[in-house]
């Protein structure tokens, strides 16, 4: 797999160009392209759009060069709606969803699209998550209890419920991770703002019972510390969350903890 770096690489060399057939409303998408079988010559192709017949999303566009201009373009989707946080790529220098990311919110008149940044790719805009999803495990995100087990529901006062807003939200769509300098340069030991805003989701449930092995966990120099409050997580994420106040949340209790 070919490890995809910054979006100007200079290694990435020009590729094809599909001029649009007439139209009045056309839009030039300069999309990445990379394939396995041809792993040295990554390129850049581009597509001309008439946007009278294409929806107005990003993904709209790609769905559209896919069924009319190109097959063999490679991109991930489901939803649509912004919900599953599959279609997450770099579209005009930011971190997004296709499927909620307008064409006309895009500012240059030529939009580029390519994967998200720093992560192997499997193929053109579909980055490996391997790695991402493994760490994501690894904070185990499931309710963990002793205690023995209600015959009903576990209940939550309005006010402990409210602590998860803000954190339940996250599609797990990775566009924080991916842009944050200290996850480019230390993934594979510091966990992230996707992951850490997880864990904090875990630690602040009022009917999780773990919350101190959880913080154990993350007493470490690299999975929690790496993060130097940079905000490009929270800049970026499309859901309007906040992973840097979740991590900030996340070092404040380990400081409480040792000095009680
Ligand atoms: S915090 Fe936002 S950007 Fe990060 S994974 Fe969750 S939804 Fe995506
Ligand atoms: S605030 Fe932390 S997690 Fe967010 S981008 Fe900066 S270093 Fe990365
Ligand atoms: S297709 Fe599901 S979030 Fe975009």
């Amino acid at each position: 797999m070919a490890e995809f770096t910054l979006p100007r690489n200079s290694t990435i060399t020009k590729g094809k160009h599909f001029p649009a057939k007439g139209g009045k409303d056309v839009r030039t998408f300069k999309i990445y392209r990379w394939n396995p079988d041809d792993a040295a010559n990554p390129r850049v192709d581009t597509y001309e759009v008439d946007l009278a017949s294409c929806g107005p999303m990003v993904l709209d566009a790609l769905i559209k060069i896919k069924n009319e201009i190109d097959p063999t373009l490679a991109f991930r989707r489901s939803c649509r709606e912004g919900i599953c946080g599959s279609c997450a790529m770099n579209i005009d220098g930011t971190n997004t969803l296709a499927c909620t990311k307008a064409i006309d919110d895009c500012g240059k008149k030529e939009v580029p699209v390519y994967p998200l940044p720093h992560m192997p790719v499997i193929k053109d805009l579909v980055p490996d998550l391997t790695h991402f999803y493994a760490q994501y495990a690894s904070i185990k995100p499931w309710l963990r209890t002793q205690s023995t087990a209600p015959t009903r529901e576990r209940l939550q006062t309005p006010a402990d419920r409210k602590k998860l807003d803000g954190l339940y939200e996250c599609i797990l769509c990775a566009c924080c991770s991916t842009s944050c300098p200290s996850y480019w340069w230390n993934g594979e030991r510091y966990l992230g703002p996707a992951v850490l805003l997880q864990a904090y989701r875990w630690i602040v449930d009022s009917r999780d019972e773990d919350t101190g092995a959880r913080l154990d966990d993350l007493e470490d120099p690299f999975k929690l510390y790496r993060c130097h409050t940079i905000m490009n997580c929270t800049r970026t994420c499309p859901k309007g969350l906040n992973p840097a106040k979740a991590i900030a949340e996340i070092k404040q209790l380990m400081l409480q903890r040792r000095a009680a």
